[in-house]
């Protein structure tokens, strides 16, 4: 899986699971960092044999714990925007990048996400500290729990499971901000893809919420929208949500590309794969790597986005690796 550097304070790394990880160190030289924003030999990205997720996607939300409304509709319109137009750069632009990945039949990646089904597990069904494996039951709640059962949808279905503020989860905010994997039959009844991401706001928004937090440790300043003395703030007004959606598109971007950790990945180890987010960790415009985002826009307010969404929304989201290009890419770049 991976063993990833983004910025020269922040080195990723992702362990057993394909995880989002983080792990700091203020000392690194930066010739020890890759930055795949231009294209690089380095990156071996191979396919497996494995499936990618060529049909429509039907994708269910399991809330769990305590939520605020307005984050809820923010992520929502998030999920309406890969599939549905807005002014480009968009969401929807975005994700032809992910759609360039095929399986041995060919089939690209869809580019149909429907949000298919919510469930609101607010009595914390498992309580407020959630291990890895714990996310398997919490999915297996919400498919049998009633009322508001979602179904078991194991034909093209993918879970999303997003905790509040208030949950902490195994790894969370020390090594990772979110992972994907695949439930075990003996657990949910069936195999099928799933992620789950944290809402790091109380937690640790300067690990999860990059770049409109910086932790405090890293002995570098928060990065800024061109000038200003201030941190980049956040396009819909919630630190922990607005970070929690490039860690949600790039959940999203490797569950499709690698739902069973036997499609697109580089490195030797399935256990621990580099994927095709994990490249482009800290890239969000061109130039971007090394602690800088990168060339992104500035609202009206002055707060950071890169992509368009639906309902005028603006979100800030990581880029890809593009195999044709072989260099990490998004919508917004330049070249
Ligand atoms: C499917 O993937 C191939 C290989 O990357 C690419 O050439 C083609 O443009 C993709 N099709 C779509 C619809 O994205
Ligand atoms: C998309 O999800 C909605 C529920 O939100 C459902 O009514 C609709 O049938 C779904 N569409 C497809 C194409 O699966």
């Amino acid at each position: 899986m991976q063993n990833l550097r983004h910025f020269p304070v922040i080195a990723l790394s992702l362990t057993f699971f394909s995880i989002l990880a983080f792990s700091f160190s203020q000392n690194q030289q930066y010739n020890e960092e890759k930055n795949f924003e231009g294209s690089s030999d380095l990156v071996n990205l191979e396919y497996h044999m494995g499936p990618v997720l060529a049909s429509s996607i039907n994708l269910y939300i399991i809330w769990y714990g305590r939520w605020n409304a307005k984050h809820q509709s923010t992520i929502r319109d998030f999920v309406y925007s890969f599939s549905s137009p807005a002014q480009y750069p968009s969401v929807a632009d975005w994700w032809r990048t992910v759609r360039l990945y095929t399986d041995q039949t060919g089939s690209n990646i869809t580019n149909n996400i429907n949000l298919s089904g919510e469930f609101y597990d607010f009595k914390y069904s498992h309580g407020r500290y959630l291990s890895r494996l714990s996310m398997q039951s919490v999915i297996k709640n919400a498919v049998t729990a009633s009322p508001g059962t979602l179904p078991l949808n194991y034909h093209n279905g993918v879970y999303l499971i997003l905790t509040s503020d208030d949950v902490q989860v195994q790894d969370f905010c020390r090594a990772v901000c979110g992972f994907h994997y695949f439930t075990f039959p003996s657990i949910v009844g069936v195999t099928v893809p799933y992620a789950w991401i944290g809402h790091s706001g109380i937690q640790c928004p300067g690990m999860c919420a990059y770049p409109f937090a910086w932790p405090a440790y890293s002995g570098r300043p928060p990065p800024r929208t061109n000038g200003g003395n201030n941190i980049m703030s956040a396009p819909n007004g919630d630190v922990g949500t607005d970070g929690m959606i490039s860690v949600i598109a790039h959940e999203l971007a490797e569950v499709s590309s690698n739902p069973l950790v036997n499609a697109w990945y580089a490195g030797d180890n399935p256990i621990a794969p580099t994927e095709i987010a994990d490249l482009c960790l800290g890239v969000y415009g061109t130039g971007g790597g090394g602690g800088y985002v990168g060339v992104v826009y500035k609202d009206s307010w002055g707060n950071g986005y890169n992509l368009n969404g639906v309902k005028r929304r603006k979100f800030m989201v990581q880029w890809v690796w593009n195999p044709v290009k072989r260099r990490c890419f998004g919508p917004n770049a330049l070249d």
